[in-house]
Parts: C-alpha cells; structure tokens; sequence
C-alpha cells in the first residue's frame, strides 16, 4: 500500500482499531488543544491521493463514492481547482455534520486544508446551513484561530447556504456560490469537470474530509484498522426515535444497527421498524437490524443505502404509514420546482399514501396508483431528489404491507405525537 505523507516525529497517534476517532467526548475547540490531541498536520500534501485511495475512503455525504477516486478525478483535470466542503446537512432526520463541526471544527478544516494543498486549490469553500448559527459561529471562531496561526496554505472561507433540503445536493451548492439558486441541475458537466467558477470542483462531505484529516496524519492501513474490509473505518449515525439516548454515535462500519441501537438505550422488542439512511432511506422491520451493518455493500443487499447514516427507531405504537405520509409530504413540498415528475409526482404520492392513512373509500385505489407513480417518477427527475423519495415510500409499502390492509379494511390508527421531524426551511434566495 502506499504510505501516506510522513506525520510529524511526535505526533499523539490514536491506537489503531480504537475509538473515538471523529467524535470525542468533549468538543476541541480551541487550535492548541486541538494540535496536542490530533498531532500536526503533516508538513507535505504529497501521496495523500493515494493514501485516501488505499485507505478506502467513500464518501459520507450519502452515495458512497471513493474519495480517492473523486479526487484523482479532480487533481486529472490540469487546472487549479476548488475544494468545498459539505456541511448543509438539510437531512432532518440527522445531525452528524454539525455535531462534528461543533466537537472538532478543526479536524474538518484540516481535512479541507490537507485536500485543497494536495490539489494545489486556489481556494476552499466551507458551506454551512444559514439556519445552523451555532455551528457557523464556532467554525467561524476555529477559522479565525487557524488565520492568525498561519496554520493553511489554501485560503479557506464559510459560506452560509439556504436553508433547503435539496440545497445540499452538490450541483445545487455550487449554482447558490456561483450567485445563482440553490437548485440542482441536471449532469454533466459534473463538479469534478467543472464547478465553482468552472473551475474543477472536489466537493465532500464534512465527516468525509475529516477521515481525509485522519488519514494524512496516520496513514492507510491505521484508517483500515477499524470497520468492515471493502468499507473500513468509522461513521457518525444519529440514533433518533425510540431511544432512551438519542444522539450522534460514532460507531465502526461493521458494527450492527442493532449494537448501535442497544447502545443508545433502545429496547427492540418496542420497536417495530427502523428507518435507515434518512428520508431517503428505507424502512426495514426491526428483526433485520442483527444482520445488517452501517455499510453500503450489507444495505444494498436489501435495496437500501446507509445514506446519511441516521437510524430512526420507530416505537410499536406509532404508525410507520402516518409518518411515511407526513415526510412524504415535506419531501413533496422540497422540491425545487424544475422537473415535471418532482412537482406532479411527489404531491401525487403523498396525496396516495394520505388516503391509505385516512382510511378513505380510496384507500385501495390509491395503493394502486403508487406503482403507477412510482414508474413516472423514478429515475426523470433532474437530481436524485424523487428517486430517494420513491425509494423511501416502496420500503414502507413492503415494511407496513399490513397496516396497509388494515387501513384499506377501514381501520384508522388511534393518533400519535408525530416523531419524525419535518422542519420549516426557507425560500430561495
Ligand atoms: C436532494 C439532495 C440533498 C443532499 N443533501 C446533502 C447534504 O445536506 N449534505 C451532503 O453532504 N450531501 C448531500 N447530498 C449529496 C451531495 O449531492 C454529494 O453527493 C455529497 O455532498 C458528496 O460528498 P461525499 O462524496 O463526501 O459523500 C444531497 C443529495 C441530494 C440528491
Ligand atoms: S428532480 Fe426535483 S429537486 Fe431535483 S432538480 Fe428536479 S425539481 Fe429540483
């Protein structure tokens, strides 16, 4: 494997195989403690692309792809490019992102630091939530500690996003920093072809470029010591739901969902399913979680995706259907007003499951139409926005077969506190 650029003679080293990694017990906020706890940057940015590679480094932001892979994409195209780092995170069900920019802001501008110097970036932009004030005046403070100490060759600088869930989709992103909306488009030209100022963009999520941190000070195979062989190392997961601690966790790839949510306080047998992944995700029944692991590869064998990486647990009394609908709704209403099958299709479909819930004379005919919908929406829609609504709403359609037929049969569900957030956001600039 090749090695990753040499860290410094004294570097604190975390043992390898250990935890925590991302997520310590107290936040690290100020630069000098932040040095003594992590080590210093290493002084030369050479062999990370590599190193991130053999690392086995994908992507936290929710599809999964190498980072390495990405980022020889970007250094391939010969021209100084723009790093940007995702830290949005619209998703409501998870709040990874900003519990790690709080905990340890420094090792996201690390991560960002150490990339845009491999790249030779002419600059790196972090993109922060406008509604997330905390977070943004903490990375603002970090920012401001890491400028006086000289401590970054590529200038690095905070731009706060609109407050929308498809904000975070990466070409949406960077339309809102090149002046325009924050709504996707559909590619090419892809980030990595051309992006900020057309230049060549690498854009990651914030936990992935603090792996990236991570592996420029300790290297490849401490990254692999931990975690699953094809999908190594660690993951934030917000546990949320029917929990006695909800929170953010950091657990190995390979740990069960169910050994995470037994560590957050969760009892299974109160809980009938889980929603995996975000609003995006896909609902599975609670017994599947001793099988399954935070990995891509264990997911996809069930048709889901770690997405996000939030884990919702939903309590036996609640009905999964209802809140199937409500986000289904929110995700409709989300929709940046582009693509026939977003804008028809998704009001469509939450309007079909309301009637399921309701227990309406329509009930059976709107079960029905889903498919239809299903097949108008999937895949025609300028971003992966409604195809992650879809895959979402089939999953609940096989996880809730029996509540569905309840509902059909004319049985309403006694009414329940709804669990699952479904935030105000804003309009578009
Ligand atoms: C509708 C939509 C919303 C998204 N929101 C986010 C987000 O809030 N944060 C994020 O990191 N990625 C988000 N993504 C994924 C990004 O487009 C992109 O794949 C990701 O930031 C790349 O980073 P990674 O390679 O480190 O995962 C979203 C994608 C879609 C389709
Ligand atoms: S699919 Fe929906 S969210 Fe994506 S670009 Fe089209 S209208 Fe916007």
């Amino acid at each position: 494997m090749t090695s990753a650029p040499t860290p410094a003679p004294d570097a604190p080293v975390i043992a390898p195989g250990t935890l925590p990694r991302l997520m310590p017990r107290v936040a690290i906020r100020d630069l000098a403690t932040h040095l003594a706890t992590y080590g210093p940057l290493p002084a030369s940015s050479s062999g990370l692309i590599a190193a991130v590679s053999d690392a086995g480094v994908i992507g936290r932001g929710g599809s999964g792809f190498p980072t390495g892979t990405k980022m020889a994409a970007v250094a391939k195209r010969g021209r100084r490019p723009v790093v940007v780092a995702n830290g949005t995170e619209g998703e409501p069900a998870s709040l990874k992102d900003r519990t790690l920019m709080l905990q340890v802001p420094h090792l996201v501008f690390d991560g960002v630091s150490v990339a845009a110097s491999a790249l030779d970036a002419v600059e790196a932009i972090v993109c922060i939530d406008s509604a997330h004030g905390q977070v943004a005046s903490v990375m603002a403070d970090a920012l401001a500690q890491r400028v006086a100490a000289r401590i970054d060759r590529i200038p690095i600088r905070i731009e706060l996003s609109p407050n929308r869930y498809v904000a975070g989709e990466e070409t949406a992103l960077i339309h809102w920093i090149n002046g325009g909306d924050a709504k996707p488009t559909a590619t090419p030209p892809r980030p990595f072809e051309k992006g900020v100022k057309g230049k060549p963009t690498l854009l990651d999520n914030v936990e992935t470029l603090a792996d990236v941190a991570l592996v420029a000070r300790f290297g490849a195979s401490w990254y692999r010591s931990l975690g699953g062989v094809r999908e190594p190392g660690s993951l934030l997961t917000t546990i949320s739901g029917g929990v006695a601690t909800a929170g953010v966790y950091e657990v190995a790839t390979n740990t069960t969902l169910a050994a995470a949510l037994e560590h957050a306080g969760a009892d299974l047998s109160q809980v009938s399913a889980l929603l995996v992944g975000g609003y995006f995700g896909t609902w599975i029944p609670t017994f599947m979680a001793a099988q399954l692991t935070f990995t891509h590869e264990s997911l996809r064998a069930i048709g889901g995706s770690i997405g996000c990486g939030a884990v919702f647990a939903l309590p036996n009394h609640v009905c999964g259907l209802a809140e199937t609908a409500r986000i289904t709704r929110w995700l409709a209403d989300q929709n940046a007003g582009q693509c026939g099958p977003c804008v028809n299709g998704l009001p469509a479909i939450a309007d079909a499951l309301e009637h399921i819930v309701g227990a309406s004379l329509n009930a059976a005919m709107a079960r029905d139409r889903l498919n239809n919908l299903f097949v108008l929406v999937e895949g025609r829609g300028g971003c992966r926005h409604p195809d992650g609504v879809v895959r979402m709403v089939r999953s609940a359609l096989a996880t809730f077969a029996t509540d569905i037929d309840r509902h059909i049969a004319g049985a309403k569900c006694a009414s329940a506190p709804a669990m699952l957030p479904t935030p105000i956001t804003g309009g578009w600039r």
